[in-house]
């Protein structure tokens, strides 16, 4: 079957064209440009960007694809969850593609997109993982981690979805995107903290050690450690994160008025972020190892959503899978972000093995979930 997927629950305009689990093609534009001068999403320039480009973004996936759009069997989109104004774009736009082409509809929820993300084959039929059939995913124990979630999810079976754990405020890209602010590093914060925590593992290998840098105190609070249940908390740590920079650049001025050779944020900044990716990283494990506790039938440890880009977080959660026997599941880097490729994936489960569509006939009531849970 063909499925002809969309994304456009916040700032990037996505449309993949999927056979089965294969991504025949799927392209994204990205608005981060537009909006990196507010230091993050606006609605309404979001929603304005996804009007402009969706046709062109069609079209380029229907060509990419090699597929005449005569030969989509499903059209399927993200209702939610998301920004309201910005999934509408896409929603309207698989309502009237199904419509003209006479073909069901499959609303899909955006994070279920996260949590199918990894289970994509290549042209020679198979998984990165080494996934083989579509079941052997289950029982699923998944940490979704993105710009405006994070969340711990069992599904024993297809289609049931339990939130073991979900953040009480910010989400962990979230947090990433504000530390960032704090450090003048721009947005969106997760690349650029991960790449300065990059230079500062370097710096160790080579032995540029700078001794006034490793005597700074950046001790930082794990959120949530002693919280006794699976929820995380990130606002807490950014508000950490505001007080110690504001104490460390107190520090470094003591320390500059007798140097000869001033210290600039350029030096401590590099360590700072790995501290912030490691304390991140430790309040992520301690929920999950608790949910692996609590959960002992899962099979599969599947991560998702933005944050996972992060190498240090992907390599110490393979390892807590290795270490607890369960199969780790990671997306391809190119489904790690937003995109509709992950969007076509859930769709493909939905219309396999939930009969989780509708008629093209039947869509006047469909609208738009910004508040869409997995687990309704
Ligand atoms: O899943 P995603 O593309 O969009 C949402 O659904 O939110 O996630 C975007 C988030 C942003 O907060 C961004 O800072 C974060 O993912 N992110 C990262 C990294 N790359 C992107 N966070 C940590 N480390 C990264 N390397
Ligand atoms: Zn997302």
């Amino acid at each position: 079957m063909i499925i002809l997927a969309i994304d456009t629950s916040c700032d990037e305009t996505s449309i993949a064209v999927l056979q089965n689990r294969r991504v025949l093609s799927s392209v994204v534009s990205s608005q981060v440009e537009l909006h990196k001068k507010w230091g993050g999403v606006v609605p309404d320039i979001a929603r304005r960007a996804h009007k402009e480009n969706i046709d062109k973004v069609y079209k380029e996936a229907v060509r990419r694809a090699r597929i005449d759009e005569k030969d989509i069997d499903y059209v399927a989109v993200t209702i939610g969850p998301g920004l309201a104004i910005a999934l509408e774009v896409g929603v309207d736009y698989a309502k009237a593609l199904s419509n003209r082409l006479k073909k069901p509809f499959v609303p899909v929820n955006h994070m279920a997109g996260h949590l199918f993300a990894s289970t994509a084959i290549n042209l020679a039929g198979k998984n990165h993982a080494g996934l083989e059939n579509d079941m052997d995913i289950f029982p699923i124990l998944a940490l979704l981690v993105s710009g405006n979630h994070t969340e711990i999810v069992y599904s024993k079976a297809y289609g049931k979805y339990e939130i073991l754990g979900e953040t009480l405020d910010d989400a962990c890209g979230e947090a990433f995107d504000k530390v960032a602010r704090v450090l003048d590093l721009g947005y969106p914060g997760g690349p650029v903290i991960t790449y300065l925590a990059d230079q500062y593992v370097k710096d160790i290998q080579n032995g540029r050690i700078n001794d006034n840098v490793e005597n700074l105190d950046m001790s930082l609070p794990i959120p949530m450690e002693k919280s006794g249940d699976l929820n995380f908390s990130f606002s807490g740590l950014k508000t950490a994160c505001l007080y110690k920079v504001k104490s460390i650049k107190e520090n470094i001025e003591i320390i500059n008025k007798n140097a000869r050779k001033k210290l600039k944020q350029s030096d401590w900044v590099k360590r700072f972020c790995h501290v912030f990716i490691k304390v991140t990283i430790k309040s992520l494990e301690i929920k999950l190892v608790k949910a692996i506790k609590i959960k002992i039938d899962a099979h599969t440890l599947v991560v998702g959503g933005g944050v996972i880009n992060n190498h240090y977080i992907v390599r110490r959660l393979s390892r807590l899978a290795k270490d607890n026997g369960l199969f780790f599941l990671a997306p391809q880097k190119r489904f790690r972000s937003d995109n509709a490729g992950m969007i076509g994936l859930a769709a493909y489960y939905q219309i396999k093995y939930g009969n989780e569509f509708i008629d093209f006939k039947a869509l006047s009531s469909v609208d738009r979930i910004p508040n869409l849970r997995l687990d309704v």
